[in-house]
């Protein structure tokens, strides 16, 4: 069996200042993650990809970093995150981290120092223009929250470039110093333990930005020597990338068009999650089929993450405009439940109403589908949202563990709190929560556990190909199967409400003893799939073969 761990993996995001509180002062910590390894190895993790942990003036959640060698104290210490890192280990679990190079923060003693002086040593390491950039109004990544590229400062008296927010200055990636600097950052963090790192940002990363051109180049060399550094101080290390470009581009971040994989080992995959979520709205399984055709082929070793929520907002643009409003119509309807005029800002059990049989089969289906899952915490219990807070903080509201004051989350008055509870409706603390679905066999909770698990046994979900079964299906049903040399896994998912029966005898033959793994109801034994049932909103997992 292969040994690249990130393609059997589960991995679980989650941001440690809203997950456990273990010292009572309203913000999550390390400690308080330590505590609950447990509670994520028996749900089936096995890679944690953390937010990031740096100290930060905390602007944009952390993603403005004024420090990359230490840990936010608010999280703990170094020597907590070591202590982090060995006991995942101890359970089988790694750790990988947000690594955050496009930008920092303008606290970072670098770019103190770099406005403060021509002569500073650091003034090289960011992207500055003497003259106002034609373009200085254009590539805003937060429309609404952020009205330019190019700021201009006045200590230094020149204008510095930031895609993102202003207070999130852009280093320059043509200076060898900083290419030094990131690999150094890498280096120390792989030193103390980390799997390997999520790479946010990274077609902002690679970019030469020449004021004026909107445009500009991209040095995609950069992340071939990153990753090859990154294999040398740990063999086993991996790079998931953050880089929702267009489908044409996104074979170069892997490798060299037709040569090896020589760059980033996974990215997320930003064009299923849109097909997805749309093929949820419409109840109709052709946008996975459409994805699943012209997604295009990884070189090997290349994996996609997959994803149905992540931290941000659900992103739409790459929709048609027509398809957008469908999802828009059926998933956020109200104009507070949009971000940036094209993303969603809820978590996914409201956005299907709460309705467990849509819970279980978009989480089966992105599970299922070619890749490895990415799971944000919170979403395995449920959880909801809370559209009073700003922008993309109505989904990082803190973890609901139990129906103890602070959802179990803090012991801190409920204002101390980094970020309020969701305390009221549906998805209030005292309805959702760990501790009362722990104690309940059917609920959403336990069925994660059994999902993962099931995935856990069929490896070609992993490592095989995915395609989808090209047979005369009914209306709504989506038929695909993964398949390498372990066996072959055939799934039905019932994207409409109106119970389907599926005829797959042609494939028949290939099948040694099918039989479901994972259901949403029991159905009669499959036999030769000529006639397969599956209820509305329903799923079946079959295993078609396996190989000794
Ligand atoms: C990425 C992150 C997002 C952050 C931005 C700037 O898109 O996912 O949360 O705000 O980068 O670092």
């Amino acid at each position: 069996m292969s040994d690249r761990w990130y393609q059997q993996a589960v991995v679980y995001c989650l941001d440690i200042d809203t997950f456990a509180d273990s010292n009572g002062d309203g913000c999550g910590d390390i400690p308080g993650l330590i505590g609950r390894l447990d509670y994520l190895a028996r749900l089936g993790v096995t890679c944690i990809w953390l937010n990031p942990i740096h100290p930060s003036p905390d602007r944009d959640d952390g993603y403005d970093v004024a420090d990359f060698y230490n840990v936010d104290p608010r999280f703990g210490t170094l020597g907590d995150f070591a202590e982090l890192l060995h006991q995942a280990g101890n359970r089988g679990i790694k750790v990988i981290i947000d690594l955050v190079v496009n930008h920092t923060s303008d606290k970072h003693p670098w770019f103190v120092s770099a406005r403060s002086s021509p002569d500073s040593p650091y003034r090289d390491w960011y992207v500055w223009s003497e003259t106002e950039p034609a373009d200085r109004k254009q590539g805003m990544v937060f429309p609404g929250e952020q009205s330019e590229t190019w700021s201009y400062d006045r200590t230094a008296k020149l204008w510095y470039y930031h895609r993102f927010y202003k207070f999130q200055p852009d280093l320059d990636i043509r200076n060898p110093e900083v290419r030094a600097e990131i690999k150094k950052i890498c280096a120390f963090w792989l030193q103390l333990g980390v799997a390997g790192f999520r790479m946010d940002a990274v077609p902002f990363i690679i970019e030469e930005t020449d004021p004026g051109n909107p445009d500009s180049p991209k040095d995609f060399d950069f992340l071939t020597e990153l990753r090859q550094h990154v294999q040398w101080r740990r063999s086993d290390a991996v790079l998931l990338a953050e880089a929702n470009v267009e489908p044409t581009q996104l074979v170069t971040y892997f490798g060299d068009e037709g040569g090896s994989g020589n760059r980033i080992h996974m990215l997320f995959d930003f064009l299923l999650n849109a097909r997805m979520v749309l093929a949820l709205a419409r109840e109709d399984p052709e946008p996975i089929i459409d994805a699943l055709r012209d997604t295009p082929k990884l070189p090997a070793g290349g994996q996609w993450a997959t994803f149905l929520r992540n931290h941000d907002e659900i992103d739409l643009s790459r929709l048609t405009a027509e398809q957008r409003a469908d999802v828009f119509a059926k998933f956020g309807p109200d104009p507070q439940m949009q971000l940036y005029g094209r993303g969603i800002r809820r978590r996914l059990a409201p956005m299907l109403g709460n309705d467990r049989r849509r819970l279980e089969l978009a989480y089966a289906l992105q599970f299922s589908l070619r890749g490895t899952p990415v799971l944000r915490y919170g979403e395995e219990i449920g959880m909801g949202d809370d559209l009073a807070l700003e922008g993309r903080d109505a989904i990082r509201t803190p973890m609901q563990w139990s129906g103890l004051p602070n959802a179990g989350f803090s012991t801190a008055a409920p204002d101390q709190l980094v970020r309020p509870v969701v305390r009221d409706g549906d998805f209030g603390y005292d309805k959702v929560n760990v501790t009362r679905q722990r104690h309940d066999a059917s609920s959403l909770l336990s069925w994660f556990e059994r999902m993962i698990r099931t995935l856990r046994e069929a490896p070609e979900v992993g490592t095989g190909s995915c395609s989808h079964v090209d047979v005369p299906a009914p209306r709504g049903l989506l038929v695909h199967r993964a398949d390498d040399d372990t066996g072959t896994m055939l799934f039905l998912h019932n994207l409409g409400p109106r119970e389907v029966t599926a005829d797959l005898s042609s494939i028949g033959a290939e099948a040694e003893l099918p039989n479901d793994v994972l259901a949403d109801q029991e159905y009669p034994e499959p036999g030769k799939l000529a006639d397969l049932p599956v209820a509305g909103y329903g799923y079946r997992w079959i295993r078609m073969r396996r190989t000794a």
